[in-house]
Formats: C-alpha cells, sequence, structure tokens
C-alpha cells in the first residue's frame, strides 16, 4: 500500500495555494486505498511566528480547517507534529550527516532571506526537520506545491545518504505535484503564500472574500476589447474551482464579452458555493472542540508507535544504542 504523507505550517491561514497544493491532493489520496498521514507542522511554524496567542489560535484553527475540508480521521493519521518527539531526534542525526552546502542551496531559504524575514538556524535547518517528518513513517509519496519540491528532494538525498553509510533503513519518498496545480499565484501574481501577505483565505467571511478577489491583478484592459483567458489569473481560478460553463466563459472572455470585474463576480459566487459545506462543518466542529482534541491526541498515540519503532532502528544503526 501507497504511504502519503503531508504536513501543513500554522503560520497564518489557509488560503487557496495551500488547498490546491497540499489539502485537495490529499483528499483525492483519501478515497483511494493509500494510507494516509496528515500532520501539523507546528514546529517548523516556530521558525517564523513569534507571537504565543497568534501561534496558538493559528493552531486551533488550522485543526478546524483540515477537519472542515473533509480530512476524515478515521482513514488518515492526523496529529501534531510537536507531539511527537521522535521528529526532533531524527531531524538532529540528520543534521549532523548533513553538508551545510545542501542546505545552502534551498531556495526556500535564499528566498526568506533575500526579502529580509529573520535568517534563523532553524530556518536554515529546516529542511531536515521536514525530512525527519517524511522518513520516520516511511513515506512513498509527499503531495506539496511545487515550492517544496526541492524540500522533499533534500529528503531523499539525505535519506540516500543515511542508507549509504548505515544500511537500507529508510523509504525513499517522491514529491506529489498535480500538473495543473504547481505554484498557485497571489493577489500580487507572484507565489501566494502567508509570508508575502498576499493570500485568499479559504474560510474568509463573505465581504473581505469579494475584496480580496476583486484585489487579484489583471492587466489593464479597454471595455469590450477580448481577453485571452489563458494568461488571465481570474480564469485561471475559475479552471481550479471547476466553474460550470467553463468553455462558455471562455467564448466570452474572447468576443471581449466580459471584463474582469464580472468575471471576478462569478469566481466569487463558485467560490462561496465550493466552500459551503466546510464552513457549516467548520462552525460544527468549533462547538464541539474537545472531539477535535480527542482526535489529536489517538493521533499522537498511534503517529507515536510508528515513528518511535523507525527511530529505534536509527539509533541502533548509528551505534547510540
Ligand atoms: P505558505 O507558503 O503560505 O506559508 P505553507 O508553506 O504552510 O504555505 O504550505 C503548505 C503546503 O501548501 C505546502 O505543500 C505548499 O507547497 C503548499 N502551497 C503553499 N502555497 C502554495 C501555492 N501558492 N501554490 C501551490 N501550493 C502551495
Ligand atoms: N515545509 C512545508 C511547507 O512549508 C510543511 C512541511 C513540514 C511538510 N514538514 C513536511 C510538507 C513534510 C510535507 C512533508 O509547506
Amino acid at each position: 500500500m501507497t504511504r502519503v504523507l503531508t504536513g501543513i505550517q500554522p503560520s497564518g491561514q489557509l488560503h487557496w495555494g495551500n488547498y490546491f497544493g497540499a489539502i485537495r491532493p490529499m483528499l483525492e489520496a483519501q478515497k483511494g486505498k493509500n494510507e494516509m498521514f496528515f500532520f501539523i507542522a507546528d514546529l517548523h511554524a516556530f521558525t517564523t511566528v513569534r507571537d504565543p496567542k497568534v501561534f496558538h489560535e493559528n493552531q486551533k484553527n488550522i485543526l478546524l480547517d483540515y477537519l472542515a475540508l473533509g480530512l476524515d480521521s478515521d482513514k488518515s493519521l492526523f496529529y501534531r507534529q510537536s507531539d511527537i518527539t521522535a521528529h526532533t531526534e531524527l531531524a538532529w542525526y540528520l543534521n549532523c550527516i548533513c553538508p551545510m552546502g545542501l542546505l545552502e542551496r534551498a531556495h526556500s531559504f535564499k528566498d526568506k532571506k533575500a526579502k529580509g524575514l529573520e535568517a534563523n538556524a532553524g530556518l536554515f535547518t529546516y529542511p531536515m526537520l521536514m525530512a525527519a517528518d517524511i522518513l520516520l513513517y516511511s513515506a512513498n509519496k509527499v503531495p506539496v506545491g511545487k515550492d517544496q519540491k526541492q524540500h522533499v528532494e533534500i529528503a531523499r538525498d539525505i535519506a540516500q545518504k543515511f542508507n549509504h553509510q548505515f544500511g537500507e533503513i529508510f523509504t525513499i519518498p517522491e514529491p506529489m505535484i498535480a500538473e495543473n496545480v504547481q505554484t498557485i499565484p497571489g493577489l500580487d501574481g507572484q507565489k501566494m503564500s502567508k509570508s508575502y501577505g498576499n493570500t485568499i483565505s479559504i474560510f474568509e467571511g463573505e465581504k473581505k472574500l469579494k475584496k480580496q478577489i476583486n484585489s487579484i491583478k489583471t492587466a489593464s484592459v479597454e471595455m469590450g476589447d477580448p481577453i485571452d483567458p489563458e494568461t488571465c489569473p481570474v480564469f485561471s481560478f475559475h479552471k481550479l474551482f471547476e466553474t460550470p460553463n467553463l468553455e462558455d466563459l471562455a467564448v466570452k472572455y474572447k468576443a471581449g464579452k466580459i471584463g474582469f470585474g464580472e468575471s471576478k463576480k462569478l469566481l466569487f459566487e463558485r467560490v462561496w458555493e465550493y466552500f459551503h459545506l466546510a464552513r457549516e462543518r467548520r462552525v460544527e466542529l468549533e462547538q464541539n472542540f474537545d472531539t477535535v482534541e480527542k482526535i489529536m491526541k489517538e493521533g499522537a498515540m498511534r503517529a507515536n508507535v510508528i515513528s518511535s519503532k523507525k527511530l529505534e532502528e536509527v539509533r541502533k544503526v548509528i551505534g547510540i544504542r
């Protein structure tokens, strides 16, 4: 059976990039005969989140969001990274065999630094913790957005290096990136990311969602002029959200019969409908937060069993036991 695993940081509100890059592929994989692992990467989030109150709120929100979006805790093992101490221990061992150059080449670290974000040591060694997240559960496939592909490749590299030196301990994981998703652009056209303040949130209220959709950056086109749907960011969201009668919409675009304003209005209606059930489920879950906590506790117990077994194997082969 294929093991599918992914994590998301509780570093802000979940957005459309997270949904198409990581959550929807997991919901799809959940329908098949796969073993699913889904976790909250809260240790990773501490590389950037500094306000304890905000951190705590994010943590709570992301649990509700995941479950509301359809993550089935009977089919997926759902847990918090910080509940499983094996992650940090394995990350340490991996750090010790990781050449500095491998981390220095990581785009994510380089980009964050270039954007003026604090470059702490946690951010630098982040890929080793991520490798530990993946390798402890012998994951075969890791659904992520394109921005995380390199991190999964680093996990492969370090697993191969470890196996080469100490024997076949780790399964070599593969990134799983949907062809039509890759990198979802944000309001300003660059990668949609919590760190860049250009996101459209999944659970945004009606008024703010309309405002966010209206501020998607588009080219300047005269009223009545044709628009190429293939280069329009609003149309690309219609495609992702599978707006009904997409062909007709494309024809209208090309004939100059619809402008960006009208297309954004249609997009809002589609998205509001798309996440309607999830919004309802989220309200129910929030009222029963005890159940959510119970799910996390059970998840942590099961994840502990799997990860501590792998960690024991590692301790043995490196000679610490
Ligand atoms: P952010 O960049 O907003 O902090 P995370 O790093 O927590 O988001 O990403 C969680 C998951 O969502 C990862 O698999 C990541 O690749 C995916 N993801 C984030 N942003 C995008 C995007 N713009 N397009 C596609 N996938 C994305
Ligand atoms: N680094 C990922 C991100 O920022 C989150 C993450 C942490 C992750 N550990 C993981 C994703 C393991 C997949 C597998 O998006």
